[in-house]
C-alpha cells in the first residue's frame, strides 16, 4: 500500500532509484562528525553526582566559542540578575550546570550541521527548532507531573531526532522525498521514511548514538520516541523517559503544524497516557495545564533563541 502511495507521490521509478541511492548514502553516517568532545562530557559531567561547577568552567573554558555563549546567555536577559558577569566561573554559578550542560550541547548539535550547504542549514535549523521546543516542552511536563528528572529530559528532548539531521546531512539533495519537514511524525511517516530510504530516523539517530557513545537513555529515546507504549511493554530500562519525549514530541508537532495549542487532542498522545498512568486526576490536571506549559516552553525556545548565545 505504502509502495503505492510512494509512487504516486514520485513518480513509477523514482522510489526505487531513490531507495538505492538514499541506501548507499546511510553508509556516511559512520563519517559524520562527531559531537564535539566538550559536548560529550560536559553531559557526562552533567551527570555525575560529584561533579562540581569547577569542573564544568575547567572543562568549558579551552572552548572559546562554548566560553563566549555561556557568558552571552548569563548576561542576557533571561538570566541577568544585578551586574553583568565578566568572569566564566561567574556565569557557570549563575546558569547553573544542568543550564550550562544543555547550552554545551544545544551549540554542540547546531556544530554538526554548520558548515552545510545553504538548503541544508535551513533544513537542520528548523529541525533544530524543534528539538529545542521538544526539549524545552519536556522540562515543563516534568517539573508539572513531578517526574524527578534532572535535566536529562532537556537533552533527551533536543538529541531526540538526530535521525532526522543524519538524513539532511548525508542524502542533502533529496532529503525532502523521505522527510517532507511538515511537523507529521506519524506512522504512515515512518513508513514513507522506510520506503524512500531503506530505514527510518528512529533507526538511524539511534545508529549514530552507538557511534558516538552518547548516553544509553538518548540513543533509547533516538529508538523509541514514536513507540514509548512498546518502549515501557518490552520494560527497557528509561522507558519513562521515552514517554516523556514522545509526549512532548507529539505536542511539539501539533504546535509546529497548526501554531496553536488550542484544540490540541491529547487522547492522540501516546506517551501523556502512558505517563499519567491511568490516574484520571492527573490526567485531567495535565491537560488543563497543557496550554500555560506549551506556551512557558515556546517562551523559553524564543527568549534563549534570542540571546543570539547558541
Ligand atoms: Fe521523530
Ligand atoms: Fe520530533
Amino acid at each position: 500500500m505504502f509502495l503505492t502511495l510512494f509512487r504516486k507521490v514520485l513518480g513509477p521509478n523514482q522510489a526505487h532509484v531513490s531507495k538505492s541511492v538514499f541506501g548507499k548514502a546511510m553508509a556516511k553516517i559512520a563519517h559524520l562528525p562527531s559531537l564535539p568532545d566538550t559536548s560529550t562530557r560536559a553531559m557526562a559531567l552533567a551527570n555525575d553526582p560529584g561533579a562540581t561547577l569547577a569542573d564544568f568552567s575547567n572543562l568549558i573554558k579551552r572552548d572559546g566559542a562554548i566560553a563566549t555563549a555561556t557568558l552571552k546567555l548569563a548576561n542576557s536577559p533571561m538570566y541577568r540578575v544585578g551586574k553583568p558577569v565578566e568572569e566564566l566561573h561567574q556565569a557557570v554559578l549563575r546558569l547553573g550546570l544542568r543550564t550550562c550542560s544543555d547550552l554545551v550541547a544545544s551549540i554542540g548539535m547546531r556544530g554538526l550541521f554548520r558548515n552545510a550547504k545553504r538548503e541544508t542549514v535551513e533544513r537542520c535549523e528548523l529541525l533544530w527548532r524543534h528539538s529545542f521546543f521538544t526539549a524545552s516542552l519536556a522540562t515543563q511536563i516534568n517539573v508539572a507531573l513531578k517526574l524527578g528528572f534532572c535535566g536529562e529530559e532537556f537533552t533527551a528532548g533536543l538529541l531526540h531526532d538526530l535521525g532526522r539531521f543524519m538524513i539532511a546531512l548525508v542524502v542533502p539533495t533529496g532529503a525532502d522525498a523521505g522527510d517532507p519537514l511538515d511537523f507529521n511524525e506519524d506512522e504512515q511517516r515512518m513508513a514513507q521514511e522506510e520506503q524512500v530510504l531503506g530505514t527510518n530516523h528512529c533507526a538511524l539517530g539511534f545508529r549514530y548514538c552507538q557511534l558516538n557513545s552518547l548516553p544509553p537513555s538518548v540513543a533509547l529515546c533516538n529508538l523509541m520516541h514514536h513507540e514509548p507504549g512498546e518502549a515501557v511493554k518490552q520494560g527497557r530500562e528509561g522507558y519513562q523517559l521515552v514517554s516523556l519525549i514522545a509526549a512532548a514530541d507529539h505536542i511539539a508537532n501539533y504546535v509546529h503544524r497548526t501554531h496553536r495549542i488550542k484544540d490540541y487532542d491529547a487522547t492522540l498522545n501516546e506517551g501523556l497516557a502512558l505517563l499519567a498512568c491511568g490516574d484520571r486526576v492527573r490526567w485531567d490536571k495535565l491537560i488543563n495545564d497543557m496550554p500555560q506549559l506549551a506556551k512557558a516552553a515556546l517562551r523559553t525556545t524564543r527568549e534563549v533563541l534570542k540571546t543570539g548565545a547558541i
